[in-house]
């Protein structure tokens, strides 16, 4: 069982740094993995990654509950481990929504993102995996990835894009 650890909030040097690959999957990894299920379970986002526990390694969550989401076009996804992920987009069709980030609270804005991309990853037992991923989890992993080379989505939100707290709560935008 993985400990619940606190979320970074923006403004930490550690969500503008550049992850490290991961060489191997270690004891140390497999507790990373733990702590990000137990701290993403415990938040409820759709995504973690893994500088927002305060570990620069490339390793992301991704846990998408269709149910749930505002998101019409959600396709589930249950406890996805991504180490070393990369993606490419398959077509250069974009699009933009709301985003938000467990560490960046109470803000959601519009992003344009690739509609549909591959992913190419290692899974938790380090097997080499390739995904064709569209729509809103596409959005979640370009959003997780971005954290891993030290971006948060909120510079790239488009101009006026920014969500009123009315607008928030109507959708019940949750964090990405
Ligand atoms: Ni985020």
């Amino acid at each position: 069982m993985g400990k619940n650890i606190g979320i970074r909030i923006v403004g930490d040097p550690i969500l503008e740094k550049k992850c490290k690959t991961v060489k191997t999957l270690n004891d140390e990894i497999k507790d990373i993995i733990e702590d990000l299920k137990t701290t993403l379970a415990f938040t409820g986002g759709f995504g973690i990654a893994a500088p927002q526990i305060g570990i620069d390694k490339k390793i992301v969550l991704i846990n998408v509950d269709s149910e749930k989401c505002y998101y019409q076009d959600a396709e589930e996804i249950k406890d996805l481990i991504l180490i070393n992920p990369v993606w490419k987009n398959v077509s250069n069709e974009k699009y933009s929504e709301y985003e938000g980030c467990l560490s960046v609270p109470e803000i959601r804005g519009k992003v344009e993102r690739y509609y549909k991309i591959e992913l190419e990853y290692l899974d938790e037992n380090f097997n080499k995996q390739t995904r064709i991923l569209s729509g809103f989890s596409a959005r979640v992993v370009q959003h997780e990835c971005d954290h891993l080379n030290g971006i948060v989505f909120l510079n790239k939100v488009s101009k006026n894009g920014f969500a009123t707290k009315k607008t928030i709560d109507m959708f019940n935008l949750r964090e990405i």
